[in-house]
């Protein structure tokens, strides 16, 4: 029996990718192994919305490309959003590579696969599918052999936005949907094995049905996906910050499923930037969201991603996000140096901001958030918070791990009969990623 090892790198898209290559390749009779010296395939599922993501997958990919020397029969394979972009130059950079399979193809591995075996000649397929938005729906068990208790549903595929910054449009294409009958069929399947979570997947799920439905097309499938018999919790990201019109915000308030937390990008705090950015939003349309959330839900988890150093970016600007990140107090936010990519616009506009700026700048905000979001968490001891137990901890086997409503880690004692189930759990201490708990 073939065995495959995957690594993913990158968004959440990427890791429920992964998973539906996982299982379609173990549905036709590859083994999957978490070790890749004894892989006959070695797939790496590459991102590439900032060059350090790019340089991990090439790296790696080197380092592959010299045990194969002594492996020579070893398949290698390229998988994902910096397979579309560089495409075949993949190829003639790293000799040894197999395969290269774009984003909207994964489903095609297993006869391209099957061709490799029979003839090792190198493939490579970027190509635009149409309907490769349903293509996704195999759901692998995990590595117990039980099947999960949260699950990832990608919705929709690719992004019409022009974010100046952004590679995303190029290497996942223009928006498409699934279905919503489609989505809601996954789903009770997922529940009708145990599953008590789902979170609805997207590079702009808020955009969901646009193209081919109304404005509230996403709401729509929220209601319906909230409204299958078993399912406990429903959460989605990435939306986009103007996406939360009145109807999405009231979502919050009508349907007890959905779980209090959004993720909501700001990327700046400065209306100058967030112009150059062509974000669609100001400082202040952005604030005014965040209160209409937090008046529709009182206590909802707010997470956001923050990109320092944009291009023209000066200190007043860099002040505006640190008194922005000040006056929202996220409980959660991601922190990166801005990467020029190529093809985007912001990479050919002059004033660049260097190195030791966006070093510094970079510092200085993520101390900030640190402080932030330890208060807050230190805030929670002493509260008791709905917990489902999703299994035992990835760092601490003799632990359960769970997450609140509010997308908080939770680490707490208890048996493996509590797994997917929803507990009440008080908080004893708290550090800056993690909560730790008992049951009460
Ligand atoms: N440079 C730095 N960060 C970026 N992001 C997207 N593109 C870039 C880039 N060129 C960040 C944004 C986005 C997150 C997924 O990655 O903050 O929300």
């Amino acid at each position: 029996m073939k065995k495959v090892f995957i690594k993913t790198y990158g968004c959440q898209m990427n890791e429920r990718d992964s998973e539906a290559v996982a299982a379609l390749l173990a549905a036709r009779g590859y083994r999957l192994t978490d070790s890749e010296t004894d892989a006959d395939v070695i797939l790496l599922n590459t991102c590439s919305v900032r060059d350090r993501a790019d340089q991990k997958a090439l790296n790696k990919m080197a380092s592959l490309a010299h045990l194969k020397r002594k492996r020579p029969a070893v398949v290698l394979g390229f998988l994902g959003c910096m397979a579309q972009v560089r495409g075949v130059g993949l190829l003639q950079d790293l000799p040894g590579v197999d395969l290269v399979v774009g984003t909207q193809r994964f489903h095609h591995l297993p006869e391209y696969l099957d061709r490799l075996w029979a003839a090792r000649q190198p493939i490579v397929d970027v190509a635009a599918e149409a309907g490769s938005e349903s293509a996704v729906k195999d759901h692998v068990l995990d590595v117990n052999g039980n099947q999960r208790v949260t699950a990832f549903v990608s919705i929709m595929q690719g992004c019409n936005m022009q974010c100046t910054f952004c590679i995303v449009p190029a290497t996942r294409g223009p928006e498409r949907s699934r279905p919503i009958p489609e989505i809601v069929e996954e789903v009770r399947q997922l529940v009708s094995v145990g599953v008590k979570e789902v979170t609805l997947l997207g590079q702009i799920v808020t955009s969901y049905g646009r193209m081919t439905g109304g404005k509230s097309e996403f709401v729509k499938l929220l209601t319906a996906v909230h409204d299958v018999p078993g399912l406990e919790r429903l959460r989605f990201t990435s939306p986009h910050p103007k996406g939360f019109g009145d109807d999405l915000v009231q979502a919050y308030r009508d349907l007890p499923k959905l779980c209090e937390y959004a993720h909501l990008p700001v990327q700046t705090g400065s209306d100058r930037i967030l112009k150059a950015m062509k974000r669609g939003y100001t400082r202040d349309s952005y604030l005014r969201i965040v209160e209409k959330l937090r008046t529709a839900r009182p206590g909802i988890g707010l997470g956001t991603d923050i990109i320092v150093g944009f291009p023209g970016e000066t200190d007043e600007d860099f002040a505006a996000t640190l008194a922005l990140v000040q006056e929202v107090g996220f409980d959660q936010a991601y922190l990166f140096k801005y990467s020029p990519r190529r093809g985007t616009p912001a990479a050919d506009l002059p004033n660049q901001v260097s190195r030791e700026v966006k070093e510094q700048r970079h510092r200085i905000l993520l101390n900030l958030i640190n402080e932030n979001v330890a208060r807050k968490n230190a805030q929670r001891v002493g509260a008791t918070v709905e917990v489902l137990v999703e299994g035992r901890s990835p760092k601490n086997p003799a632990r359960l791990f769970g997450r609140t409503r509010t997308n908080h880690g939770v680490v707490l004692a208890g048996g493996d009969d509590l797994r997917g189930r929803l507990v009440p759990v008080r908080i004893t201490r708290a550090n800056r990623t993690t909560l730790y708990g008992e049951l009460t």
